[in-house]
């Protein structure tokens, strides 16, 4: 099942998640019909529970369709991550991010070049990540969603560093 996106201004969105606690089967659940709905946006490369308005700590980032991975990356693709946890943070690097919440915007980000994580998968069981580049700025934004953080809010300059989408995409 696709989920409703919640969109910025929504206040919604600031809201801090919290830590998953059940790993049960409606939390398997959740994380299909999430997944779902990443799918479904156009050109979606990750997305976090707090953007459906389920505030637990759980987001997915797959990449895999966009770029390809550069070789030695630990991350192979599509990443559930629940409780993600970032542990080092390496280099600093200018991107320009998007996000479902942000349909009619682009914006250019500062971002750790590379970094090291930890996360649960849908049983639990905990793992240690690394990744760099466009990989690991997605893991970062996706992460921020946890925090109440948009894009938007990572901005040196919104005169600047903000942009319209040229090709507009009615959403609904
Ligand atoms: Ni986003």
């Amino acid at each position: 099942m696709s989920l409703e996106i919640l969109k910025y201004p929504d206040q919604r969105l600031k809201q801090e998640s919290q830590p998953v606690v059940l790993f049960d089967d409606a939390l398997r659940a959740f994380v299909d019909d999430l997944e779902e709905t990443m799918r479904a946006g156009p050109g979606g490369v990750g997305i976090a529970a707090p953007q459906v308005g389920r505030f637990e700590r759980i987001v997915i980032v797959d990449i895999s369709a966009m770029r390809k991975l550069p070789a030695g990356s630990s991350c192979s693709g599509r990443m559930l991550l629940i409780n993600p946890e970032i542990t080092e943070w390496d280099g600093m690097v200018m991107g320009r991010e998007g996000c479902m919440s942000v349909p009619d915007y682009t914006g250019n980000v500062i971002r750790a070049e590379s970094i090291h994580f930890t996360a649960c998968d849908e049983f639990g069981q905990s793992h240690a990540y690394a990744c760099e580049g466009f990989e690991a700025r997605a893991v970062q934004h996706e992460v921020d969603h946890l925090d109440g953080l948009l894009f938007l809010d990572r901005l040196v300059s919104r005169r600047t560093d903000l942009f319209r989408r040229k090709v507009y995409r009615k959403k609904d």
